[in-house]
Order: structure tokens, then sequence, then C-alpha cells
């Protein structure tokens, strides 16, 4: 991948330092999309990482943002109740959302009970196209993680919608090699729609993934993440020492 101005790799110290540079970069975001457009549309990221940056800007952030005006949606999601340990709006809830003077009417999660996966992906992806309006939905920020096999997101090496994309917001996803098996998950289409895609990596297991996607060959269908690549907007890679150790 090319560092330019569109394109960056920022190395932290640490997972604190890389939580509270995440914030930084979300206050920053926040105010410039509320001060330019009257509101905010983020989209979080499941997994373990985003934590450190939920609960910094729940604490030593909270005060920064104008939360009436932030309008929270997902990235991927497992398909278990909202109350599930496994679910990425119980984990965000308990980690910023409940924290925050958010209205719930500004919480957009994914529809996990009752009905199919396809079913709910296909709700999900009418809730976008009623709140942004026709066309692509234009986040002003998703959060990514990664996986140590390179998938992002809920797009997973070889699975379908990272082989042959359908042109939908929203898929389903089926066998999951990382558990819960069943997910649903943003595609390339949105992902890239985006105007700010964050990556957040952190730990010595991301490394030599890390290395093949930004350094190795593009091979997306092995490699998931290589696929996230903002047609008109700004991708960073906020990534931990450990993270970037083979780089
Ligand atoms: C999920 C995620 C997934 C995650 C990576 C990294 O729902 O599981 O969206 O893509 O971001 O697997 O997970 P960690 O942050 O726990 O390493």
């Amino acid at each position: 991948m090319n560092t330019d101005e569109r394109n960056e790799l920022v190395i932290l110290p640490d997972p604190a330092a890389l939580a509270e540079d995440a914030a930084r970069r979300f206050v920053a975001l926040a105010r410039a999309a509320i001060k330019d457009g009257g509101r905010f549309c983020v989209a979080l990221s499941g997994g373990s990482t985003p934590r450190a940056l939920h609960e910094r800007l729940a604490r030593q952030h909270r005060d920064e943002v104008d939360w009436e005006k932030v309008y929270v949606f997902w990235g991927d999601e497992r398909f278990v109740p909202p109350d599930d340990p496994e679910s990425c709006f119980r984990m965000a809830r308990e980690t910023l959302l409940d924290h925050v003077p958010i209205p719930a009417a500004n919480i957009f999660p994914l529809p996990t009970v009752g009905g199919t996966p396809e079913a709910a992906a296909k709700a999900y992806a009418e809730t976008l196209v009623a709140f942004f309006g026709a066309g692509t939905p234009r986040f002003d920020l998703i959060f990514l993680g990664m996986g140590p096999d390179g998938h992002t997101a809920s797009l997973f090496p070889g699975q379908p919608e990272v082989v042959a994309p359908s042109g939908e917001l929203v898929v389903a996803v089926h066998n999951s090699p990382k558990p819960p098996p069943t997910r649903f998950t943003c595609t390339y289409r949105l992902l890239n729609a985006a105007a700010n895609v964050i990556f957040l990596l952190a730990g010595a297991d991301k490394a030599s993934a890390l290395y093949e996607v930004l350094r190795g060959p593009a091979d997306i269908a092995r490699l998931p993440a290589q696929g996230v690549r903002p047609e008109r907007g700004a991708l960073v890679w906020l990534v931990d020492a450990a993270a970037a150790s083979k780089l």
C-alpha cells in the first residue's frame, strides 16, 4: 500500500496510545461533520480492540462531542440476540453508548432477533437507504478491525461476498471461521463509499497478516482487508508496535 495523504499508516507504542489516538480522530471528524452537515454518521466495529477506544470516548472525551448529532451503525454484527455476550451492539452499549448522552433514536443496531439472516440483512440495507437517501450510503467514519487471517468486518477469506461481491450493501454470512458462525457484514460497496475508514489493530498476532496486507501482492480473496480502499475517502491504519513488528 502506498502511504499518501489519503492512505496513512500510524504506529502507536501500545494499545492505550492506540485508543487515545483513535478517540481524538473520532472527536475531530465528528466536529467537522457536524459543522459541515449537521450530523456525524459512524459505523462501529466488533471484536475486542475497539473496547478501549469506546471507554476513552465515554470518559476522557465525553464532553468534546455533541452526541445529539451522532448517529451510530455497525459495520458487521453477529446473528445473536442484542443482550448476548457475543453481540457487537451489547459490547458498544456497555463500553460507550450507555455512558454518553446519545438519543436512543440515533442508534441503529442490526435486527438480530426473529426471521432469517438474509431478511435481516435486507432490512438493515433498507434502514441505511431510508436514513442516507438513495444511492450508496456515505458514512463519515467507519471503524474496522482485522483478524490474524486478514479478514475485516465479517468479510472472511474465500467467502462468496469477498470473491464475487454481490453489489448489495449488507449481506448475511454463514460458516464464519470466527465464531459465532452466522453474521452480517457491510460489503466493500458500502465500506469503500465512506469518507473515512480507520483500521484499529493491536497485538503481535496481527503482524504477519498486516505485513501481507500492506506490503504483499494484491490477493483480496485471501486477504479481505486489502479490498478496503475508499474511492473518495481517507484510509488510516492505526496499529500498535506489536502489530507493526513485521513491517
Ligand atoms: C467481529 C469483527 C471482526 C474483528 C476482528 C478483530 O465482529 O468479530 O468485526 O472483524 O474486528 O476479528 O477482532 P479483535 O479486535 O478482537 O482482534
